[in-house]
C-alpha cells in the first residue's frame, strides 16, 4: 500500500507531482492558514505530514497522528513543532535549510537599504503629490559605507548576509551560540575582549570562511554596531533575547533588523525604544505575534514592515516545498530525511 500523506497547505506543482509519484495525499486547504481542527483531523491516517510554520505542531497533534513517521516543515525554522515530542515516539521532524539562504539574505539587504535610505518613506512622499522639486537635504538618509554590521547568529544566513556586506564597504561583527549562551557569564565576556586586543583581527570561524568578520561577545555587538540583524533560531535561549537591556545597550543610531522570528525580539521594549529614541529605527520581517503588528509600528517613519516574506520568491518557495517532500518520501521509504532534525 502507499503511504498516506497529509499536505496541510497546497503546495507549487513540482512538488505536488513529485509526492504522488510514491504516496497518496490529501491538501488541507488551497490557500491560508489551516484550522487546528482540520489539522488535528488531517493527521489521524496520516504516514506523513507536510506542514508549514503557520501549522502548531504540538504534542496533540503528535499524538493525534498514530501512523505518523514524519513531519516535513517547509521552512528552515521549526519552532512549530514540538521536536521532543515528535522524537518520543520515533516520528522523524525535517526543515528546509540551504535552500532559502539567499532570498532570506537578500531580503535582509532590502530592509537595511530601504530602512537607511527612506525607501518607503520616500515613495509615499511621490504618491501623495510633495515631491514638487529637488532639494538639497530632501530625505536625507543614513550612509552605511564604513559602518558596523552586527550579526547575531552566525549560521547560513547570517553568514550569506556577511558575505553581502564586503560589497557595500561594512566592517563586520557577529556572535553566535555560545556567545548568546554565555552573554551573561563575565568569563566568557573577558575571554571575547582578550581576544579582540590580541594580534589576529579576525577569529578562526571567519578566516575559514574566507569573511572579514570578527566574532565579539553578545555585548559588544549591541553595544558597537550600527546595524544590528538577527539570525538565531527562535529557542529558549532566543526568545526576547532583544528586551529592554539590551535596547538601552545600543547606540542612538542603531537599527535594528529582524527576519529570523518575531519573540526573539520584546516587540513592547522595541517599540518603547523606538518612542523614545533610543535607537534609530527598525527593519521588520517578523513579529512577537503574528500576523498581529504593535499599533504603535504603524505610524512610525523610521520603520519599515514586511508580511514575513524572508523566503518569498517563486524560485525559492518551489525549492523549499521539494525539499520537504524530498524528506518525506525518505522518511517514508525508510530512509533518513537529509534534513532531519538531530
Ligand atoms: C523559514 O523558513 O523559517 C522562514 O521563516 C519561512 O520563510
Amino acid at each position: 500500500m502507499r503511504p498516506q500523506v497529509f499536505v496541510t497547505r497546497q503546495l507549487p506543482a513540482p512538488a505536488m507531482n513529485r509526492l504522488a509519484e510514491v504516496c497518496d495525499y490529501k491538501v488541507g486547504v488551497e490557500q491560508g492558514a489551516l484550522s487546528r481542527d482540520a489539522l488535528l483531523a488531517g493527521v489521524r491516517n496520516a504516514d506523513g505530514l507536510v506542514c508549514l510554520l503557520t501549522d502548531t505542531v504540538d504534542r496533540e497533534v503528535i499524538c493525534a497522528g498514530t501512523r505518523l513517521r514524519v513531519i516535513a516543515n517547509v521552512a528552515v525554522g521549526h519552532n512549530n513543532i514540538d521536536v521532543g515530542a515528535a522524537r518520543q515516539r520515533g516520528i522523524y521532524v525535517t526543515n528546509t535549510p540551504d535552500v532559502l539562504t539567499d532570498s532570506t539574505a537578500n531580503l535582509t539587504w532590502a530592509l537595511i537599504l530601504a530602512l537607511t535610505r527612506r525607501i518607503v518613506e520616500a515613495d509615499a512622499f511621490i504618491r501623495a503629490g510633495k515631491f514638487t522639486g529637488w532639494d538639497f537635504d530632501m530625505l536625507l538618509g543614513s550612509s552605511i559605507t564604513g559602518k558596523t554590521l552586527g550579526i547575531v547568529g552566525y549560521g547560513r544566513i547570517g553568514k550569506a548576509v556577511a558575505r553581502r556586506a564586503t560589497g557595500f564597504g561594512m566592517q563586520v561583527i557577529y556572535c553566535g551560540r555560545d556567545d548568546i549562551a554565555f552573554r551573561d557569564d563575565p568569563h566568557h565576556n573577558s575571554i571575547m575582549l582578550a581576544r579582540q586586543s590580541s594580534t589576529s583581527p579576525l577569529s578562526q570561524s571567519a578566516r575559514l570562511d574566507g569573511l572579514a568578520a570578527r566574532r565579539v561577545s553578545f555585548n559588544q555587538l549591541i553595544e558597537t554596531a550600527d546595524i544590528i540583524t538577527l539570525h538565531v533560531p527562535l529557542a529558549a535561549a532566543t526568545q526576547h533575547l532583544i528586551d529592554r537591556n539590551a535596547f538601552a545597550r545600543m547606540k542612538p543610531t542603531a537599527y535594528l533588523i529582524n527576519t529570523a522570528r518575531g519573540p526573539v525580539v520584546d516587540e513592547a521594549a522595541m517599540v518603547e525604544a523606538l518612542q523614545q529614541k533610543r535607537i534609530a529605527g527598525a527593519g521588520l520581517d517578523v513579529y512577537e505575534r503574528e500576523p498581529e503588528i504593535s499599533p504603535p509600528l504603524l505610524a512610525m517613519n523610521n520603520v519599515v514592515l514586511l508580511p514575513h516574506v524572508g523566503s518569498a520568491t517563486l524560485e525559492t518557495r518551489t525549492a523549499m516545498a521539494l525539499l520537504a517532500i524530498e524528506n518525506t518520501i525518505e522518511a517514508l521509504s525508510g530512509r533518513t530525511p537529509r534534513c532531519a532534525i538531530k
